[in-house]
């Protein structure tokens, strides 16, 4: 168990709150650039109590990045806005300074990225680059540093980790790379653990056996997990809940059960539309979503989807539909016509008969995308 560190009163900020590990609140991440001012996370709240995992979906630039390197505050603060809150057990972390930050890394919050050779360093065996953690975070003696790295190797299922501590990163294929960055990232017993991506850059059934990986470690060592992925599809069976953030912002959080019987956001049901086919999985995907996210410099001033949704009415783009709650508990949505309602057929019909492109895509693809999990 990794020691307690920056405990609740230690830092005079903290707000307890129910049993949740993490608690966030209308987080807010912009960046200045030359173009302007870039809302890439913009009032994101979630919250995820222990043994959990979320999966946090959404195309690419929707902002999945910058929302998980903003919770652990690993992102530069040269040119960059924040607000909001994040509590880790009560702490808020965005009041803490780097140094004390660095208490949480490895030990309390650890994160797996999509591209082990850029987490990797290609100049040091794998052996050191395990036990640096463990002896600098656990104050480990340089042996029991070895023997935990060894028994790290075989948690993740690397065969022969005696030889393994001997090699560098370039003498292991990309799955066992992916491996080794996962034990790097659990060394110091993390209790939330972010995977980023993980295994995308991987083929298809290496993906699925670093998928079983990271969900085995997460339920032996009880860790909350935030699986972020830009396919629906990898965490359909894999995740207690599911938020899909688009353009900046949660538009539709709900347990993954209710997520994939009940949608209600346009935006999430086109995410299944383009999931690969259960018998097609590995070629091309069913239905790419039309069109492009807007631009964060500029969002439009309504529902940041209108643009590219099937069912968007006159009201969609003056009028931002706030995040409500559905029928099912821990289920919410932003959408004026949501999934499933009559309200929906009805502005479907009237984009079918004023002959909007995007209508025609709900009628392509009707009856298709079953998750391939
Ligand atoms: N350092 C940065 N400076 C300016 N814009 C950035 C920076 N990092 C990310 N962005 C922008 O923030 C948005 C969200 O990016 P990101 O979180 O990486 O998306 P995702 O992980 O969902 O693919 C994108 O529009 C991206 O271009
Ligand atoms: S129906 Fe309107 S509010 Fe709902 S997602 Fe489409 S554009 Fe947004
Ligand atoms: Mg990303």
């Amino acid at each position: 168990m990794a020691k307690r560190v920056g405990s609740a009163p230690e830092h005079g900020v903290s707000r307890e709150r129910g049993r949740a590990l993490l608690d966030v609140r209308d987080l807010g991440t912009t960046f200045n650039t030359p173009r302007g001012a870039v809302k890439a996370v913009d009032g994101v709240s979630l919250g995820l109590a222990q043994g959990r995992t979320i999966g946090l979906v959404g195309e690419s630039g929707c902002g999945k990045s910058v929302l998980s390197r903003s919770i652990m505050r690993l992102l530069p603060r040269r040119n960059v806005l924040s607000r909001g809150e994040v509590l880790y057990e009560g702490t808020e972390l965005t009041a803490l300074s780097e140094s004390q930050m660095r208490r949480y890394w490895g030990t309390e919050m650890a994160m797996v990225f999509q591209d082990p050779m850029t987490s990797l360093n290609p100049v040091m065996k794998i052996g050191r680059q395990l036990t640096e953690g463990l002896r600098q975070h656990l104050k480990l003696s340089r042996s029991a540093a070895k023997d935990k790295a060894l028994e790290l190797l075989g948690d993740v299922g690397i065969p022969e980790p005696a030889r393994r501590l001997d090699e560098y990163p370039h003498q292991l294929s990309g799955g066992m790379r992916q491996r080794v960055t996962i034990a790097i990232a659990l060394s110091c017993g993390p209790r939330l653990l972010f995977a980023d991506e993980a295994t995308t850059a991987l083929d298809v059934t290496v993906q699925a056996q670093i998928l079983d990986l990271l969900q085995a470690q997460q339920d032996a060592r009880h860790m909350a997990m935030v699986l972020v992925t830009h396919d629906l599809g990898v965490v359909a069976g894999r995740t207690d809940e599911i938020a899909v953030m688009y353009a900046g912002k949660i538009v539709e959080r709900a347990p993954t059960r209710v997520l994939f019987a009940d949608m209600k956001m346009p935006y999430t049901e086109a995410l299944l539309r383009s999931i690969p086919r259960l018998e097609n999985r590995s070629h091309t995907r069913l239905q790419a979503i039309g069109g492009r996210p807007p631009d964060l410099v500029r969002p439009p001033k309504g529902c940041r989807f209108a643009m590219r949704c099937p069912y968007a009415q006159e009201r969609c783009e003056v009028e931002e539909p706030p995040l409500r709650d559905a029928v099912a508990p821990g289920h919410s949505y932003a959408c004026w016509y949501p999934v499933g309602t009559p309200e929906n057929s009805e502005a479907l019909e009237v984009n079918l008969r004023r002959g909007r492109a995007q209508a025609q895509v709900v009628i392509a693809g009707a009856g298709a995308g079953a998750p391939a999990g």
